[in-house]
């Protein structure tokens, strides 16, 4: 039977809560197609910070590079200084890992969970490829006359030629992969950022390998825009970090909110992480009333990455019959007590006829 190592960093906040129900979901679509997951708790995170001062150990941190996955549920807590232990745990993973794609699927399961107006399933099926290691995100953040009068801070964007090509390089894959509309749209912002004519110039040279997927192009701003009103005008888009960080939470909305967007974090062929597109909700955690719709489709995201396709699919396919039928109520928080979602999950998948 085929056995993966997978990682398990539950978190902060609503994290444990949401990654034990995403477990659930993982251990039986592996006892229904027939594979063995082997999950290994680290305890990264806040409290853990807070009681060793210890962020992502190195030792630890090379365990997870020979696993096959890692299922993280999600960081950040005011008790420690802001972006602190998000850098030093999903930031260390994305760029220490070099998991250069940042996958965001956009779709919508259910039209009551849009809170657009007359937008259908149909209307919200999309891909937002986003870069993952570089950008702003990336680079130095440097202070002069600090506190002063004259301060001046910067933390400049940066994109190198490999980092642009290979993020390109692989949307245009996914565009032809997916065989939707086979359209890639590239968005950045150009007409007011001219460091990143390296996208334009990269996007134009990557395309011609690539006749059969028609190219777009759209300013962020605009993007945005479009996103909200013609949802349906979308298949696959690739962008920088930080607007890819920008556009997901837009895109999260449209597809019924952060309960239910999840993300992976990749490097085709190595260890690649997978986590709910939400942070950590502290003001919600242990109350069994987050939505851990989220982190099960980052299972379900996993299960695809790993090989397992029919899982990956089952899982998706029964987080939609229970929305549409309403066994589960919904994905807001407070909607459904999170203990029992992944148990419904997990029941519908243990109805899918074995395989021979
Ligand atoms: C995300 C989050 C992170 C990001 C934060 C927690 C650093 O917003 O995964 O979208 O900005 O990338
Ligand atoms: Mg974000």
């Amino acid at each position: 039977m085929t056995e993966y190592d997978i990682a398990v960093i539950a978190g902060d906040g609503i994290g444990p809560e949401v990654t034990r129900e995403a477990l659930k979901v993982l251990g039986v679509a592996g006892d229904v197609f027939g594979f063995h997951v082997r999950g290994t708790e680290f305890p990264f995170g806040t409290d853990h910070w807070l009681a060793t001062k210890e962020l992502f150990p190195d030792p630890a941190f090379e365990e997870v590079r020979g696993m096959h996955a890692v299922l993280l549920g999600a960081i950040g807590d005011p008790r420690a200084p802001v972006g602190l232990v998000e850098h030093g745990v999903i930031m260390r993973m994305r760029v220490g890992l070099d998991l250069y794609v940042n996958l965001r699927p956009v779709k919508l399961y259910d039209a009551r969970l849009c809170p657009l107006k007359d937008k259908r399933p149909e209307d919200v099926d999309l891909v937002i490829v986003r870069e993952n290691t570089e950008d702003a995100y990336t680079a130095k953040p440097e202070f002069l006359n600090k506190g002063g009068p004259d301060e001046v801070s910067s933390q400049p964007m940066r994109y190198t030629r490999k980092g642009t090509e290979r993020i390109i390089r692989y949307a245009f894959e996914l565009a032809r992969k997916r065989n939707k509309h086979r359209k890639l749209l590239l968005i950045d912002k150009t007409n007011a950022l001219p460091a990143q004519d390296l996208w334009t110039r990269v996007f134009a040279e990557v395309a011609r390998e690539y006749a059969d997927v028609k190219t777009e192009h759209a300013y962020i701003d605009a993007a945005c825009m479009w996103m909200v009103k013609n949802p349906e005008w979308f298949d696959v888009a690739v962008t920088t970090n930080l607007f890819g960080d920008i556009i997901t939470d837009l895109g999260a909305m449209v597809q019924g909110g952060m309960g239910i967007a999840a993300s992976g974090n990749i490097h085709p062929g190595r260890v690649s992480l997978f986590e709910p597109i939400h942070g950590s909700a502290p003001k919600y955690a242990g109350k069994n009333v987050a939505c851990p719709v989220a982190a099960i489709m980052a299972v379900s995201m996993m299960c695809e990455y790993l090989g397992q396709r029919p899982a990956a699919v089952a899982i998706e396919k029964a987080v939609i019959d229970l929305l549409v039928s309403r066994r589960l109520k919904g994905v807001g928080t407070g909607d459904h007590p999170t203990n029992e979602v992944g148990d419904l999950v997990a029941a519908e998948l243990k109805k899918v006829p074995a395989r021979v």
